[in-house]
Order: structure tokens, then C-alpha cells, then sequence
């Protein structure tokens, strides 16, 4: 028997929408860390259990790659030559590596100079055609629809319901590790697609039919077995200046120095408006201030560099935890969704530890060195 991991298709394949024939297009992506937090419940004072789901260590840095791998696989084996793709970033890089994968083409709609560095340097390298409108993902998003319905593309957002099903594994690989399902399950929701991807998940091994009936595909059946008898209340972050679903409708003009989540009209409202209130879980929002501060917190004192949307997450666990929302003995699991590396340029901003400058000597390495042992 082999070990060797292959991808979550491989590792999931029945209970996914994928016929046993069909070529997979893999990055070998999933089977990321769940990590426990070892010095922020400390600060919290507060006896909780938190882990973190670091997605950043996917092959192109972020959740997407979950989906991407399912959603690719379907259009090839429909025997699609191009992709195509709105993004603040993170699936335009999935797509552009899947595509690159499967030898196809890939259109990427980006929003005009609000994308970070290393999300742009990913598309752009893969050979992707980037196409920067001079509009925000809402716009990109309305093109792409109308643009699919009149060109032979296919559309990668998380309209299309492969990629729900590839990201759904997500809360497999939580229960599989954990050995049951978290009691809160935080997590940042900008187009909505992944906390309808997570609480799919969560009710397909909980053997919750009638949401996941809701995403069959034309491919189905897939395996329904109940595995695990509870779900996690899901607990939905956003930033504050593009947070509809703390308004209660789509807003215009979203803004956060979070880009990945800089999003006023979710394409899966409903279907996380569903995933809150039947996990009896809530929306909450962050200011920027907030979110940088938690993105720098995780680094400092647990090491892990996630970009800022992603530490949203671990920014509303604490509040709820202090709170008590979030009552003590609890277990749960914050999703990092992207890898800090995408934006560099945010990062080095709020940096606190500046860059010390010496000549070329021991006198002042040393000196340098002495002046900061604390
Ligand atoms: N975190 C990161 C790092 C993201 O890139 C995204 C979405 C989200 C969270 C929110 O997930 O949209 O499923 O609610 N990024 C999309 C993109 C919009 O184009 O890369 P969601």
C-alpha cells in the first residue's frame, strides 16, 4: 500500500462528484496543518481549545486550490479549453495554476490596483490573460457571468459547484483529525462560497441530507454516510467597510485593506445565510486596525504568517472568547485561508521590528545585537 498523498480528490473521491475514469488535474493540494494555538489562549486567559487551519500551505497559497482542483477537472473532462475567472487574487492564481496544469486557457478578471503583489505575480507568471478592470470584484464578477453566457469559457467562481465540493473537504480533514467535528468553526466570508463550502462539509459527514442535496451535480451520487453525529456553530468574519451581510443587504463601494475580501455583493448569500442560521452561529465585523493587529499578533506569538483577511478569523474567536459567546471548554477551529507571503507590501507596513542598518563589522553586529536582547 502506497502512502504517498495525491491530492483530496484522490483522498476523497467518494465523496466527491468525480467519475473513476475521469483525469484529475492535482497539485496534490489539501492536507493542510490544523495547529493549535500555544501562546494567544494564554492571553485570552480563558480555557479554550483553538486550531488553526493553515490554507496558506496549499501549492498556490490559499484555500482555492480545493476548489480548483475540482472545478478543472470537471471542465476538461467536459472538454473545456478555457477557464475563466473573477478574483481579488486568490483564485485567480488557483485557476491560473490548474489551468497550466491541464494545458488550457485561463482568463483572470482583477480589480484595478487592489490585488496584492504576490496573488498578481502568481497569475501573471503562470501565463494567465489578467484582465484589469477598472472596477472592484463585484464588477468582475457581474462581466464574468454575462461574458460565460456568450464565449466558450468556463466559469471557476464558486458559482460553480465543483469548486463548493472541493472545498467542502476542509471540514473532512478537520474531522478526520480531530475525531469529531469542532464545537465553533471561525472563519473570514467575502463571496460566501467558502463557509457554504464548510458547512456542506460539516453536514455531509454529519449525514445532514437535505443541505447537501441542495449542491448534487450532474456527476453525483456521492457517498452520504453518516460519520459524525454534531456540527459546529459557524461563526462568519467580515471587514467592516464590506460587510453586507452585517447590513443585511449588498452594499456599493467596499473597502478594507483586506483585498481578498473587499466584496459587497456575495454570490452565495443565501446559501450562507443557511450555514449561519442552522448552525445557530453569527456574522460579526472587524475594523482594518483590528484585523492587522490580529494578522501581526499570530506572527509574533505563534509564528504564522497569514494574510490579513485570513487572521480575521482568529480576530473574531477572541472576541467571542472573551465575550464568553464562545463559552470556555470549547474547541475551535479557525480557517487561515491564504498565506501572508501574498502580500508582502501590507505586511512590511505594520511592521514593528525595523531594519537594522550596520556596516560590515563584528563591533556592530554585535552592538546591534546587544541593543535589542530583551
Ligand atoms: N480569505 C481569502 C484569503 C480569500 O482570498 C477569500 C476570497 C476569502 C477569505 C473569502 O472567501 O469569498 O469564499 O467568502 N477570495 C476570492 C478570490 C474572492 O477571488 O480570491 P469567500
Amino acid at each position: 500500500m502506497t502512502t504517498h498523498y495525491k491530492g483530496l480528490i484522490d483522498r476523497y473521491r467518494s465523496r466527491l462528484p468525480v467519475k473513476n475514469d475521469t483525469r484529475v488535474i492535482t497539485l496534490h493540494e489539501g492536507n493542510t496543518p490544523l495547529i493549535p494555538l500555544e501562546n494567544i489562549p494564554s492571553i485570552l486567559r480563558k480555557d479554550v481549545k483553538i486550531l488553526v487551519k493553515f490554507e496558506g500551505l496549499n501549492p498556490t497559497g490559499s484555500f482555492k486550490d480545493r476548489g480548483m482542483t475540482m472545478a478543472v477537472t470537471q471542465a476538461v473532462s467536459e472538454g473545456s479549453k478555457a477557464i475563466i475567472c473573477a478574483s481579488t487574487g486568490n483564485t485567480s492564481a488557483a485557476a491560473a495554476a490548474y489551468a497550466s496544469r491541464a494545458g488550457i486557457r485561463c482568463f483572470v478578471l482583477i480589480p484595478d490596483g487592489k490585488i496584492a503583489q504576490g496573488k498578481l505575480a502568481q497569475a501573471m507568471i503562470k501565463g494567465s490573460v489578467v484582465i484589469q478592470i477598472l472596477g472592484n470584484f463585484d464588477d468582475g464578477m457581474r462581466l464574468v457571468k454575462e461574458v460565460g453566457d456568450s464565449a466558450p469559457v468556463t466559469i471557476v467562481n464558486s458559482i460553480n459547484p465543483y469548486r463548493i465540493h472541493g472545498q467542502k473537504t476542509i471540514a473532512f480533514e478537520i474531522i478526520d483529525a480531530l475525531g469529531r467535528a469542532p464545537d465553533y468553526h471561525c472563519l473570514p466570508v467575502g463571496n460566501a462560497g467558502n463557509i457554504t463550502a464548510h458547512w456542506l462539509g460539516y453536514c455531509e459527514y454529519a449525514g445532514i441530507a437535505a443541505y447537501a442535496d441542495s449542491f448534487q451535480t450532474e456527476q453525483g451520487p456521492y457517498n452520504k454516510d453518516k460519520v459524525t453525529t454534531k456540527t459546529p456553530i459557524m461563526c462568519g468574519y467580515q471587514a467592516s467597510g464590506s460587510a453586507p451581510f452585517l447590513r443585511g443587504h449588498p452594499i456599493d463601494n467596499p473597502e478594507t485593506v483586506a483585498t481578498a475580501i473587499r466584496i459587497g455583493n456575495p454570490q452565495s448569500w443565501d446559501q450562507a445565510w443557511t450555514a449561519s442560521r442552522d448552525s445557530k452561529g453569527w456574522f460579526d465585523e472587524f475594523t482594518d486596525a483590528e484585523i492587522l493587529a490580529t494578522q501581526k499578533l499570530l506572527a509574533e506569538k505563534e509564528g504564522i504568517f497569514c494574510e490579513p483577511a485570513s487572521a480575521i478569523s482568529v480576530a473574531g474567536a477572541m472576541k467571542d472568547i472573551r465575550s464568553g459567546k464562545i463559552p470556555e471548554g470549547s474547541t475551535v477551529v479557525c480557517t487561515l485561508t491564504g498565506h501572508g507571503l501574498k502580500d508582502p507590501d501590507t505586511a512590511i507596513k505594520q511592521s514593528s521590528s525595523p531594519v537594522i542598518r550596520v556596516e560590515a563589522n563584528l563591533a556592530q553586529v554585535q552592538k546591534a545585537i546587544l541593543d535589542n536582547l530583551k
